[in-house]
Formats: structure tokens, C-alpha cells, sequence
């Protein structure tokens, strides 16, 4: 049956489309590069009850061994400008532009809203999965509308922003919606009008000039290079764990043993932890064991040193909970998102 059609390829080799670099192969992968392929495939997938994986660049999942039923990658690389009021500028981006990529385009042409996010690894259709976020910035900041292919009608919709529930780190996607939609294309509203975001840590010290998107985006991808591996010479998937949410009173006690901790209160009353501080005074930064290790220079960013499994990566990731949990009583949420292993 995959004989008859072209695109479908059968046991697709997916080691070098996860940035972690771990050995998996997919059952049957499905490239679409425009929207009726997405809606095609989506429909293959619906007529022999295959399960359906939607992958993007691989910079936030951990994939198994096996992936069953369909995987799919959406690549419509497609990118338009259009100018609206006041400054508004509207950008349609397909779900294959690589994102920081775009970051750069918009960046270029002197457009303000996304240059703190620049550098993060991945496709513009992944975007709003996780709501992308860095230095004081979310994706959620600009998203107007998500266009996508829904598995459960085979239909095709745009969701607003407000309906995509984004909130850190989260989104309608990771929970109502997981694995029943392909996104296809994003609506962002940037600005021709300044808005410098300098507030995060000592960002701001590190802008040359913060009238210029040009220089807050050199000045992210610098502090960038300098803790973050890069995953093509060292295999990681950027924070391994959310930064955990807890209890005002609990933030508090730790407090009162650590006041250098950092902390960052939320509207809702909850106090943010940086959970690399957490792991790192564990005393666990660059600790190694086997192919896994801890990043030297964050202690959020697991990393593969190369003929490591999954199965290997999460009980190493369980020892690193077990001893933050020992240590301080918060328990750490993994960021990246496991995928269905295939019975074959
Ligand atoms: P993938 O890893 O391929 O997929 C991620 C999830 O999205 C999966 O569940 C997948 O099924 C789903 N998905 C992907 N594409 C689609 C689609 N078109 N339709 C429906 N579902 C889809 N993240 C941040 O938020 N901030 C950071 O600062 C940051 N820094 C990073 C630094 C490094 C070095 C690395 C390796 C990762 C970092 N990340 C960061 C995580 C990652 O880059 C983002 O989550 C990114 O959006 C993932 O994009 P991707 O295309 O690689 O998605
Ligand atoms: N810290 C340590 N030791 C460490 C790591 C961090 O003490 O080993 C301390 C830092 O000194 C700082 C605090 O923890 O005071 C926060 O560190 P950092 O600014 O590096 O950010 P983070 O909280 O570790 C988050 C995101 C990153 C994002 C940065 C910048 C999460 C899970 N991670 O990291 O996103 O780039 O902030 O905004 O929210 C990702 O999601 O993959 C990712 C890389």
C-alpha cells in the first residue's frame, strides 16, 4: 500500500530530525509542503486509524524508538507582509519557516515584536505548541491567529489567539487539542514602531543601543551562545524542565534558607523557580552519567554525548527530579514532549 503513493516514505530514519540526536525511525513520514498535502495526509492517516505525529524541526520532543502510525512534517515555507494601521505590520507565515530565520527577515527590515525571540531552534508551525518564549517575550505577545488541518473533520479552521489558551510554556494544543491538529500557518502583528523589551535579568546592559531591534537580537543571540549548547556539536533539547510554579508559602521558606534565590512572582499569587538554580545547587551542573550529562553552563539543558536511549535519557532525568524534590520539595514538570512508541 505505501508503494502506490509517492510521498509516503516507510521507515524513515528520524536520528538527525531530533536535536537530541536519539535513534528513532518512523513507521511511514509524510512530507507536505502545501496545505492539501497536510490535508491529505491527515486523511490517510484518518482512513487506516494510523496515529498521527506532527514534527517539526525536533528540537522539543523526545522521540522513541519506534514511531508509529504516520509522521508527518508540515513544510509550507511561505512568508507575506502587510501593512495595517498605526504602524501594525501583518506577517502570514507558513509552518515550515524556520523560525529564527524569520526572526532575522523581520528583524531586517526593521519590524518590532519578536527579536527577543531570536535563535530559538525549530519551525514557525511549533511555535504556538509551547508558546515559545525567551527573555521577557512570548510568542502570545504577537500571535493573532493560528491557521490549521483538524484530524477529527479533516477540516480546515483558524483559531484566534484567544482560543489557543496559551499560557507559559502552554497552550490548548498540549492538552484538548494533542495530536488531533496539524498547524499549517501563523498571523503575527509586529510593529515599525519601537518597543525595546530590555527587563529580563541584565539584558538590558548588554544592548548596545535599545532603539535598535538589530541590536537587542545580536545582543540575545550572544547570551544565547554563551550558556546554550549548540545541538548540532553537543545534541540537546534546551530546558529539559518548566520552570516550576509554586506556592507563595513555599517560595517563602526557601527564601528564608536562600535569599539570592531567584524568584519571579505571577499575577495569580504563584512564584516562578529557575529550576536550573534548583538542579545546580544540587551540586549536579556538569555532573555526567553515561551518554547523558548536565550542561556546564546551564544546568536546565540536558545533553546527549552520543549512543544514548531514551529510555536511558529519562532515568537519568528521573535521578535529577528525585534529587531537586530531596532538596527543596518541588517537584520538576519535563518540557519536551514524549511521543507514542509503535508496537511493531
Ligand atoms: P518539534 O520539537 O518538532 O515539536 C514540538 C511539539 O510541537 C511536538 O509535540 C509536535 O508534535 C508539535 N508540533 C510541531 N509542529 C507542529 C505543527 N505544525 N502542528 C501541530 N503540532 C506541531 N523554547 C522556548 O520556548 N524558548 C527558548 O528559549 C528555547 N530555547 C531552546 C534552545 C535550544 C538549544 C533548543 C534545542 C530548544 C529550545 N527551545 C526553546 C525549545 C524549542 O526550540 C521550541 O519548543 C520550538 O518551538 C520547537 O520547534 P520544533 O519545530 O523543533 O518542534
Ligand atoms: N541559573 C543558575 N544555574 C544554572 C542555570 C540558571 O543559577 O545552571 C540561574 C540564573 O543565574 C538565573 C536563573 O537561574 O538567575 C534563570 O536562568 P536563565 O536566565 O538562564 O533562564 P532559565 O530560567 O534557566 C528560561 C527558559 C529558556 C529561555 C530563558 C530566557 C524555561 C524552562 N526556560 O531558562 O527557554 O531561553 O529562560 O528567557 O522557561 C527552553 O524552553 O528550552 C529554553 C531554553
Amino acid at each position: 500500500m505505501p508503494d502506490s503513493i509517492p510521498e509516503l516514505q516507510a521507515d524513515h530514519d528520524l536520528g538527525h530530525a531530533n536535536t537530541l540526536a536519539l535513534p528513532s525511525r518512523a513507521e511511514r513520514f509524510w512530507l507536505a509542503r502545501r496545505e492539501c498535502d497536510v490535508v491529505r495526509g491527515v486523511e490517510l492517516a484518518n482512513r487506516h486509524d494510523w496515529d498521527l505525529t506532527v514534527l517539526g524541526g525536533g528540537s522539543n520532543v523526545l522521540l522513541p524508538p519506534v514511531v508509529g502510525g504516520l509522521t508527518l512534517r508540515a513544510e509550507l515555507d511561505d512568508v507575506s507582509f502587510m501593512a495595517g494601521e498605526g504602524g501594525a505590520v501583518h506577517v502570514e507565515v507558513g509552518a515550515g519557516v524556520n523560525w529564527h530565520a524569520l526572526v532575522q527577515r523581520c528583524v531586517a527590515r526593521e519590524l518590532w515584536g519578536i527579536e527577543n525571540l531570536a535563535l530559538i531552534p525549530g519551525l514557525a508551525g511549533a511555535a504556538p505548541i509551547q508558546n515559545i518564549g525567551a527573555y521577557g517575550v512570548e510568542i502570545g505577545d504577537v500571535l493573532d491567529w493560528v491557521e490549521l488541518v483538524d484530524r477529527r473533520d479533516g477540516q480546515r479552521r483558524q483559531l484566534r489567539r484567544e482560543a489557543c489558551e496559551l499560557g507559559y510554556r502552554d497552550s490548548v494544543f498540549k492538552r484538548e487539542l494533542a495530536n488531533q491538529v496539524v498547524i499549517t500557518r501563523l498571523g503575527l502583528t509586529l510593529s515599525t514602531r519601537p518597543s525595546p523589551k530590555l527587563g529580563y535579568g541584565a539584558l538590558g546592559d548588554r544592548v548596545a543601543d535599545p532603539s535598535s531591534a538589530q541590536a537587542i537580537f545580536e545582543a540575545i543571540c550572544a547570551i544565547r551562545r554563551e550558556k546554550l549548547p549548540d545541538p548540532l556539536v553537543t545534541p540537546n533539547a534546551g530546558s529539559f524542565f518548566k520552570n516550576p510554579l509554586v506556592s507563595r508559602s513555599l517560595a517563602d521558606r526557601l527564601l528564608s534558607a536562600a535569599p539570592s534565590m531567584p524568584h519571579y512572582p505571577q499575577p495569580d499569587g504563584r512564584v516562578k523557580l529557575a529550576a536550573g538554580w534548583l538542579i545546580d545547587q544540587c551540586g549536579l551542573r556538569g555532573f555526567r552519567e553515561g551518554a547523558f550529562g548536565i550542561h556546564d553552563r546551564q544546568a536546565l539543558v540536558l545533553v546527549h554525548f552520543g549512543g544514548g536511549s531514551l529510555e536511558e535519557l529519562l532515568s537519568f532525568s528521573e535521578r535529577i527530579v528525585g534529587a531537586v524534590r530531596a532538596a527543596f520539595g518541588v517537584v520538576l514538570e519535563r518540557e519536551p514532549r514524549g511521543i507514542q512508541t509503535a508496537a511493531l
